[in-house]
């Protein structure tokens, strides 16, 4: 069985690599879960995982030509198998984004989750080939109503490739937001629900600063256990390895999004 999800959003720093990983290591007490950093423009999946000097990474196995095998780029990590992604911009510029279906083909034969950490904007082919090649998108948000135009923007996008929303994650809730209220809103429009509400949380900054995911860190921070209880709200679909390792490679790559 495997479902890939995007972890996506609208605008950049709303906490897709920390939900990312979070999501990622309360789904390993049940599954085999798989983390790509999807990001190949920005990736910074590696800081958050204590990968940063790890070689070789997903840019090398996005290079035409290269015979590095996919399986060494895959590094069991914190519960889970974490494919970072390199930082240099020669790195981005060498990989051909489509060689992404390949990879996330292969890595689909051997877990029950795969997480894509995605770009923050929908801007380019390598931007959003995480939402067209996944089957649902999480979407990560500040808990405000204007951010919700945004996240409806990458439901709209999703939809259109045939990607459904999986649920909507408010991350860094602060004292005097009206959750209540942003949430009601959300269930109205969007496709899925309101996973959790996740409190901006000085443990989750010091486990980015640390290397470390914050489930790791400081699993009884309340922000940990926002994020299980999003994991929990998360209903794994079985979809069939072979079937979704043929979609991969078949998936049409957008030339301009
Ligand atoms: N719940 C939280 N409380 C406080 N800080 C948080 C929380 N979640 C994430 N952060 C911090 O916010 C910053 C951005 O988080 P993160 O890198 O996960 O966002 P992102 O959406 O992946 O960003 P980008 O768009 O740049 O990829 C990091 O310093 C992280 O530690
Ligand atoms: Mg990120």
């Amino acid at each position: 069985m495997v479902e890939v999800f995007a972890v996506a959003s609208g605008k950049g720093g709303t906490g897709k690599t920390t939900s990312t990983l979070a999501l990622g290591m309360a789904l390993a007490d049940e599954y085999d879960v798989t983390v790509i950093d999807a990001d190949t423009g920005m990736a910074n999946l590696l800081f958050h995982a204590g990968l940063d000097d790890a070689e070789p990474t997903l840019h090398d196995l996005l290079i035409e030509g290269t015979d590095v095998p996919v399986q060494q780029a895959v590094y069991e990590r914190f519960g889970m198998s974490v494919v970072p992604c390199g930082t240099s911009l020669a790195g981005f510029q060498a990989a051909d984004p489509g060689r992404l279906r390949n990879v996330v083909a292969d890595l689909a034969a051997d877990t029950d989750v795969l997480l894509l950490d995605s770009p923050a904007a929908l801007d380019s082919k390598s931007a959003v080939l995480p939402v067209v090649l996944a089957d649902r998108v999480v979407v990560v948000l500040q808990p405000t109503i204007p951010s919700l135009s945004d996240g409806l923007k990458v439901q709209e996008y999703a939809r259109s490739y045939g990607t459904g929303t999986a649920g909507v994650l408010f991350n860094k809730v602060r004292e005097g937001d009206d959750l209540d209220r942003v949430a009601d809103r959300t269930e109205k429009y969007f496709d899925g629900p309101v996973l959790a509400g996740v409190p901006d949380s000085d443990a989750a900054r010091a486990a980015r600063r640390a290397g470390e995911p914050l489930l790791a860190h400081a699993p009884d921070d309340d922000a940990a256990a926002a994020f299980r209880e999003a994991a929990a709200a998360l209903t794994v679909r079985d979809g069939e390895s072979g079937d979704v390792a043929d979609r991969f490679r078949s998936a049409v790559v957008p030339e301009s999004p």
